[in-house]
C-alpha cells in the first residue's frame, strides 16, 4: 500500500503552536550559557573574520544573541514565539545589549540580500522538513554578503524518548503529551552538505554528542 501524506500543513502550525506554548510557560529569559564547549569558537571564529552583522535563527530568549554582542557583534535574533521574543528584549534593553530581536517565521524572513556577515543557527533547523530546510538555506545564502559566514549545531535526533509519526521526508510529528505537535527530524550528513551546496564547506565536525558543527562561507 502506498503511504499517504497527512496535511503537512496543519501539521506545520501545530508545530509553531508547539513552540509558542512551550515558550509562554517559561517566565525568565534563559541567561545562563548553556555547556557547549563550541560557543566560545563561534565569538573566536567571527571575531577573527572581521564579522559585524549576525543573524542568530531561532534565538529563542535570546541567550547566544546576547553573549554575543558583549563581543561587539551586532546580532539580530529571529524566533517564531512572540514570548520567546518579549524576554529576550527586555533582557537585552537591561543590559543594554546592540541586539535585535523579532517574532517571525524562519520560511518568511525580512531580510534583503547582503544583510548580514554571519548567520548563525543552533539546534533550530533540526524542526523543520527537508523540502524548508532548503527554502531557509537559500534564502541564507541570499542575505549573507560574499563571503559571509554560516555556522550551524544540528542535533543528532530520532533516537530518543516519545511518540511520534513519521512524515514521507522522515520528519518525526510526536504526539506524546510533552512534545505534542514538535516536529524533529535528522538531517544525514548528505543531507547537510546538499543544503550548502552553494557554500564552500570550512569543517563538518562531529562533537561527543554527535552533533554535527558545520562551518560554510557563502561563495
Ligand atoms: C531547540 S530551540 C533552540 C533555541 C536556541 N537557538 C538555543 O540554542 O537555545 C529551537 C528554537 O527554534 C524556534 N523555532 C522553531 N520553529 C521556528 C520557526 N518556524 N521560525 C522561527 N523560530 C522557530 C523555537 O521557538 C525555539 O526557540
Amino acid at each position: 500500500m502506498t503511504k499517504t501524506e497527512p496535511n503537512i500543513e496543519k501539521i506545520y502550525e501545530e508545530n509553531l503552536r508547539f513552540w509558542d506554548e512551550a515558550w509562554q510557560r517559561v517566565a525568565k529569559p534563559h541567561k545562563e550559557l548553556p555547556k557547549l564547549p563550541y560557543i566560545h569558537e563561534i565569538t573566536r571564529k567571527l571575531k577573527k573574520f572581521r564579522v559585524k552583522r549576525v543573524l542568530d535563527l531561532g534565538c529563542g530568549s535570546g541567550w547566544l544573541s546576547v553573549f554575543m554582542s558583549k563581543y561587539g557583534f551586532e546580532v539580530t535574533g529571529v524566533d517564531t514565539s512572540r514570548s520567546a521574543i518579549a524576554l529576550g528584549t527586555a533582557w537585552a534593553g537591561e543590559d543594554n545589549a546592540n541586539v535585535a530581536l523579532l517574532a517571525g517565521d524562519l520560511l518568511n524572513l525580512p531580510f534583503g540580500d547582503g544583510s548580514f556577515d554571519a548567520v548563525i543557527c543552533n539546534s533550530v533547523l533540526e524542526h523543520f522538513r527537508l523540502d524548508q530546510a532548503k527554502i531557509i538555506f537559500n534564502k541564507v545564502h541570499k542575505i549573507l554578503t560574499t563571503g559571509g559566514f554560516f555556522f550551524g549545531c544540528f542535533d543528532q535526533v530520532g533516537s530518543g524518548k516519545g511518540e511520534y509519526f513519521e512524515l514521507l521526508d522522515h520528519t518525526h510529528v510526536y504526539t506524546d503529551e510533552m512534545r505534542k505537535g514538535m516536529m524533529l527530524r535528522n538531517y544525514s550528513d548528505q543531507e547537510l552538505k546538499e543544503l550548502l551546496a552553494n557554500f564552500d564547506l570550512l569543517s563538518f565536525d562531529k562533537n561527543n554528542y554527535g552533533s554535527r558543527l558545520v562551518w560554510a562561507k557563502k561563495r
